[in-house]
């Protein structure tokens, strides 16, 4: 059986590496991206000979789609790129850094804007917000709003672009204490991963955001 082909955009970095790692083993055929070259081929040296990767600075538009146009059809593509920003607080963040946090709303806009060129008919595309989207908190005004706007892309985009698939994986509390949880497991980035597996593996799912924080912002754990 013919293998699917999965784009990884951020695979390089913790959740993207980890999904690799887990596609591959389950006979997925891997391309990952970033902006890094060394990297890239050093991962994909380490994934064997059903990866390779391509290079791109995915939050210039031009470049993204000129790259996603050129590769070969694809199955499925992960968004799991991270933008640094010096975002806090609505009050305290500037319009300037605030538009840097988005950086990553509109990496995701625009993949799923030109999935439909790219995809196969049983593709889907899979992006990940995170767990500040849940519950409104001081001191999250930025990070939460990004992530409650990319929860609300997946709805509409599962619409505006069926019959490909739209999901998101919600993660909190990657690598970091289990005291803001209801779950002792302590979570780390193959949690993400088999879900994103889930997800891509299974023809029913689409339009949902699914979280894998162990619970983190729910009872009364106030951040
Ligand atoms: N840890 C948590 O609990 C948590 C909670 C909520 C949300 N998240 C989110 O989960 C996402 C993944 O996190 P992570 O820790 O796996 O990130 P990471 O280790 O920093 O990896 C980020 C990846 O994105 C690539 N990248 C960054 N900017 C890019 C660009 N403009 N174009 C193409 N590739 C780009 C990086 O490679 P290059 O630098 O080489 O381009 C790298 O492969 C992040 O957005 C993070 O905010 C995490």
């Amino acid at each position: 059986m013919k293998r699917e082909r999965v784009l990884i955009i951020g695979g390089s970095g913790g959740m993207g590496l980890a999904t690799a790692k887990v596609l591959i083993k389950n006979d997925y055929e891997i391309i990952v991206s970033g902006r890094t070259e060394a990297k890239l081929i050093d991962i994909s040296n380490q994934l064997g000979p059903n990866s390779s990767y391509v290079v791109m600075d995915a939050s210039n538009t031009v470049e993204l789609r000129n790259k996603l146009t050129e590769l070969p059809k694809i199955d499925h593509m992960v968004v799991a790129v991270s933008v640094r920003a010096n975002a806090s607080d609505i009050k305290t963040t500037s319009e300037e850094n605030a538009k840097q946090a988005f950086q990553r709303f509109w990496i995701s806009y625009n993949v799923l804007h030109f999935a439909s060129q790219v995809l196969n008919r049983n593709g889907s595309v899979t992006l990940i917000s995170g767990s500040s989207g849940k519950t409104p908190l001081k001191g999250y005004g930025v990070w939460g709003t990004l992530h409650g706007s990319l929860n609300t892309l997946v709805k509409q985009a599962s619409i505006d672009i069926a019959p490909f698939r739209v999901n998101a994986v919600s993660p909190g509390g990657i690598g970091i204490n289990t005291d803001r949880q209801l779950t002792e497991h302590r979570g780390n980035v193959e949690d993400i991963a088999n879900m994103i597996f889930a997800i891509i593996s299974n023809p029913a799912v689409t339009s949902t955001v699914i979280d894998v924080d162990g619970g983190e912002r729910m009872g009364t754990w106030n951040g």
